[in-house]
């Protein structure tokens, strides 16, 4: 089976400074992958170099990269750009300035759809109408007519998503695709997120900051830390097995619905790191309640026995 991401020790530099260190991970064909961290731990930079988009200045180096059936460490420039334009439909994170905010819906929503399909703008309104409609807008024709000012957050996000999905994609990446929204509203989007998964059986690797949601709608997941994955799994072993004291942190800090309005959260204490991100040692021994001497020399990798549950710890 094809996984439509297999990524093997991704190093991304800015000059001598490590900003993502060995990270590894794979979306398997059909899940819901779900990349979390606090701001800062690298996980939109990941994204990018699976999609060969890293800001200029950045370096990076990598035992594998395989986007959609594709290996990107041999492909040329070209080809590189062709495949990710056909095969992935890309939200980034601040999607207040995907569409652009003076032309109309319908004059950017084909634009990769004629570019990278090689069709009329005809057809690619046709398309553009039945996908709007898939994403819950009633009368898709009225909002082809609008700019992009004229809509909501979540209407926004909405035909972005429908403007992701006009290639018939292999695989999406959400770069916090909720972040901006209120509460109502992002359940309503990542609802929609879940049946695009369900139905058009579309991988999903969906980035947050939010453990919470990532519990809810990835059947697997990735914790990023100071620019590594300290633990990875399926969504259901990590949460009942948690093995990194930072996995169990985030844990216990995820808003219980139960919860009071403005009962404080149990925050971590301290920073993510930024600098030092090569050193050997436990990049979370500042912070870690459970911290020991030995972490500061190296770290112990765990994986379980069918290989998918992995961690980064000392602790047994
Ligand atoms: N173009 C850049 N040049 C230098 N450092 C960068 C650049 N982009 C991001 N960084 C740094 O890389 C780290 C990871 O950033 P990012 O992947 O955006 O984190 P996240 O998406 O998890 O919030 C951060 O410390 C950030 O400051
Ligand atoms: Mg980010």
């Amino acid at each position: 089976m094809n996984n439509p991401v297999e990524l093997k020790n991704l190093h991304i530099k800015a000059g001598n400074n490590t900003l993502v260190n060995n990270v590894s991970l794979t979306v398997k064909e059909g899940e819901i992958f779900g990349l979390v961290g606090e701001s800062g731990s690298g996980k939109t930079l990941t994204a990018k170099a699976i999609i060969d988009l890293l800001p200029e200045g950045l370096t990076y180096t990598a035992d594998k990269i395989i986007t959609a059936g594709k290996d990107m460490l041999t492909a040329s420039d070209e080809e590189k750009r062709d495949h990710i334009g056909k095969k992935i439909g890309y939200i980034p994170q601040n999607t207040v300035f995907y569409l652009h905010p003076l032309i109309k819906i319908k004059n950017q929503i084909g634009d990769g759809y004629i570019q990278h399909m090689h069709k009329t703008k005809k057809e690619a309104l046709e398309k553009a109408e039945v996908l709007l409609s898939k994403v819950g807008f009633k009368s898709p024709k009225t909002v082809l007519n609008y700019y992009p000012w004229q809509l909501s957050g979540g209407m926004r996000q909405r035909c972005n998503i429908a403007m992701a999905l006009m290639n018939d994609p292999k695989l999406i990446i959400a770069d916090e695709p909720t972040t901006a929204l209120d509460t109502t509203v992002q359940k309503q989007v990542m609802e929609l997120f879940k049946s695009i998964n369900e139905e058009m059986k579309l991988s999903i690797l969906l980035i947050s900051h939010d453990l919470g949601l990532v519990k809810r709608y990835s059947h697997s997941l990735g914790v990023m830390y100071a620019g590594q994955i300290v633990e990875s799994g399926c969504t259901e072993t990590v949460f009942n097995e948690p093995g990194h004291p930072y996995t169990r942190l985030l844990i216990k800090i995820i808003p219980s619905l139960k919860m009071k309005k403005n009962e404080p959260l149990t925050e971590i204490p301290g920073f993510v790191k930024d600098k030092d991100r090569d050193s050997k040692g436990c990049l979370f021994y500042c912070r870690c309640p459970k911290a020991m001497d030995i972490c500061k020399e190296g770290v112990k990798e765990h994986t379980d026995d069918t290989g998918d549950h992995y961690y980064r710890c000392n602790l047994e």
